[in-house]
């Protein structure tokens, strides 16, 4: 009803905005400073059978596989585990690989999707250790996965998922931290991480100050027909997620690419029609973005940027920037999310969309 919205149009802007919250909820009681580490009591693992973890797969759905593929480079990254992101709907039929020391982590905010479930069920059936990420308490995926982390991000009505992702993220980085200090992450790296996922917050409540400013950019963009969307490193598969939100609420085709890729066919189709939104904050990658912006510069096609604060160059290139607070590579995802959320929020609602009920979208999708 619309008391629930209280003062916001739609679920999906009044989650968006609850977002500091939502993550301050995800962390609360799960930093270990003492040990510059993670506490996810729910994961039911003892020290040493998380040291014996040879590889993780992890399985969704739509958003929830993108947190999964930013969640590949923290557990490569501050672990040092190999990791492989599969779509659920993939998993029984690609016969997965499956060994005693494989640890699956099905992510689903709903814990209701049919591929996510069958994902389990096989996963289960090869012996897997299976621990979820649900933010339903007491979903299906969250029972038949026995252990788990639980999101605590609250009901979330809107179709497309927006502070639910967020905290897959974060959870995903709370469980690598845990699984890195429980091997090579030193102590010192381990506290400046407990210090950056402090922060994340913070962050969040910095982008959200700007949403008049990405709203502004938003309605020079509203009447578009195609929008691309490029990032490198952890921020390519939140240009995916950034791509998947555009294309869910405004009907606008999109599509998320890694940068590099570019070259590799779509850049053919840019011109003046044919915008591009490189995330281009400033972590290891961010001067091959700015040779991706150049090139698409080249081409006539419109660029936004979302940049670091007081990034000088990247305003040269563009006038639509999109500015983030200063934050290391495997935080840069979160605040960057924020603002893509707002930025395909702005231009569904510009163009009368209906925001929290998308036309032929679900937001559970129990079959398979
Ligand atoms: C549907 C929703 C998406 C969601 C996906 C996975 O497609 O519209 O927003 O990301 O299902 O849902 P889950 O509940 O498994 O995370």
């Amino acid at each position: 009803g619309a008391a629930e919205k209280g003062n916001y149009p739609h679920f999906m802007l009044k989650e968006i905005f609850e977002q500091p919250e939502t993550v301050e909820n995800a962390i609360r009681g799960r930093l270990d400073h003492e040990m510059a580490s993670a506490i996810l009591s729910g994961i039911g693992l003892s020290p040493r059978e998380l040291l014996q973890i040879g590889h993780i797969v992890i399985a969704g759905c739509g958003s929830s596989m993108h947190a999964g593929l930013v969640g590949e480079y923290y557990f490569e990254d501050l672990a040092g585990i190999s990791t492989s992101v599969e779509q659920a709907a993939e998993f029984r039929y690609r016969n997965p690989i499956i060994e005693p020391n494989t640890l699956v982590i099905p992510i689903s905010q709903s814990g209701e999707t049919a591929d996510t479930i069958a994902a389990v069920r096989e996963a289960a059936a090869k012996g897997a250790i299976v621990t979820a990420l649900c933010n339903v308490v007491g979903s299906t995926i969250a029972r038949e996965a026995g252990r788990g982390i639980y999101l605590h991000a609250g009901p979330e009505i809107s179709v497309a998922s927006t502070k639910a992702f967020l905290s897959q993220v974060v959870v995903l980085l709370l469980f690598a931290l845990l699984l890195g200090r429980n091997r090579r992450l030193s102590r010192s790296r381990g506290a400046e991480l407990v210090a950056e996922i402090e922060q994340i917050p913070d962050l969040i409540r910095e982008v959200l100050e700007q949403a008049l400013e990405i709203k502004k950019i938003a309605s020079r963009y509203a009447h578009v027909d195609d929008f691309f969307f490029i990032g490198r490193g952890c921020l390519y598969p939140t240009a995916l997620e950034g791509a998947l939100k555009l294309k869910e609420i405004s009907y606008i085709h999109a599509e998320g690419y890694h940068a590099a890729e570019l070259k590799h066919g779509p850049i053919s189709l840019l011109d003046e029609k044919h915008p591009v939104m490189a995330l281009a904050n400033d972590i290891p990658g961010r001067d091959k973005i700015l040779g991706n912006i150049q090139e698409c510069r080249a081409r006539k096609a419109p660029v936004v940027a979302i940049a670091t604060r007081g990034d000088r160059a990247i305003r040269d290139l563009t006038q639509d920037v999109i500015e983030i607070p200063p934050c290391s590579r495997f935080v840069a995802p979160l605040p960057t999310a924020v603002a893509l959320q707002l930025f395909a929020y702005y231009i569904a609602a510009e163009r009368g969309c209906e925001i929290d009920q998308p036309r032929n979208l679900a937001k559970s999708v129990t079959v398979e």
